[in-house]
């Protein structure tokens, strides 16, 4: 069975991009894979500096991943931090990888430019993703068009762990649906948390409401696109061709419709996220965590064997 791999970083609630990008497509892909979903809660270290904050929104991500329809009785569902091998192999990793190859990081850049710390985390952070889906030999990652690049990081680091140790990594493939890579937020600019932008997944009817009715729309008398670009992701461009054409300048009424269509598909997940209990988080953490680190930790031994760590 081929193996999927992919993460998120608990930074906050979920927004719908996550869903489309990610979420939804590895739902999908686990009822035929061998299925390993992640929190990355040491990523999102890089940023996130409040251990209450951090907690809330770790048990709010695993809500999510089940409300979405993970199995994780199939799909083994756990946080990063319960298995330590993720940081022992990014410390191998860092030293084979230069300095100049991480100084390439859009996502770095990208980020410091935005005003946020240049921590060395923040710097190593797609080495420490290479580590994530390397550990597991994954096959293929689906994620949305931003991790396109950290993928290519993961692929490079196998090849040179490989080329200098030994055959001992696969290279993974990225999953990126076209017509959901970047689903833009209310400002047109792609949907992000730091962009403040976001229509949240499991946010409630007015929450999507409002976020719905604040999408900017600027072109009168045409298509507004903003609008039309985040409702392809819920229905198919020929089923709302036709209210687009018929509603043309009346936005209103455009905006109602999407928010009837997100409802149509949020609702049921939304009731089925209210009935998971803490502790049914808990449970599900503490079982996929035990799945990983029996398969991490074997790795581990070829990888320590490799590097001549073992005497
Ligand atoms: P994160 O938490 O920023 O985002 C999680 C997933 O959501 C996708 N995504 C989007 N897709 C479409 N449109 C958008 N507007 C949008 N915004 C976010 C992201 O592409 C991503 O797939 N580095 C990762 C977390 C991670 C990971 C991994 C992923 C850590 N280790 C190993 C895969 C494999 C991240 O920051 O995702």
């Amino acid at each position: 069975m081929q193996k999927l791999f992919t993460g998120l970083q608990p930074s906050g609630s979920l927004h719908i991009g996550n869903y489309f990008g990610a979420l939804k497509p590895a739902v999908e892909m686990c009822k035929a894979y061998n299925g390993m979903l992640m929190i990355a809660d040491y990523h999102a270290l890089t940023t996130l500096k409040d251990p209450r904050a951090m907690r809330e929104n770790i048990m709010s991500v695993v809500k999510d991943y089940l409300a979405a329809g993970l199995d994780p009785t199939r799909t083994t569902i756990f946080k990063q931090s319960d298995v330590p091998e993720h940081t022992e192999l990014s410390w191998i990793f860092q030293c084979l990888v230069t300095t100049a190859f991480l100084e390439l990081s859009h996502a770095y850049k990208d980020k410091v430019a935005k005003g946020l710390e240049a921590n060395a985390g923040l710097f190593a952070y797609p080495i420490l993703m290479a580590a994530d889906i390397l550990l597991y030999d994954t096959d293929v990652v689906p994620v949305g068009e931003d991790q396109r690049q950290h993928l290519e990081y993961a692929r490079e680091t196998a090849a040179k762990f490989n080329n200098t140790f030994g055959q001992t990594f696969k290279e993974p493939k990225e999953m990126i649906i076209e017509s959901v890579a970047v689903i833009p937020g209310t400002d047109g600019r792609k949907m992000s948390k730091s962009y403040n932008n976001i229509i949240p997944l499991f946010g409630s009817k007015d929450e999507i409401a409002k976020a719905v009715m604040s999408i900017v729309t600027d072109s009168k008398g045409k298509r507004p696109e903003n609008v039309f670009a985040i409702h392809r992701a819920f229905k198919r461009e020929e089923e709302i061709a036709p209210l687009y054409e018929r509603s043309k300048s009346n936005y209103k009424a455009i905006k109602e419709a999407l928010i009837e269509d997100i409802e149509a598909l949020i609702g049921p997940m939304r009731a089925k996220r209210d009935s998971i209990s803490d502790d049914d988080a808990r449970r599900v953490l503490e079982g996929g965590g035990e799945r990983a680190r029996k398969r991490a930790s074997k790795k581990m031994l070829d990888v320590r064997e490799k590097i001549g760590v073992t005497i």
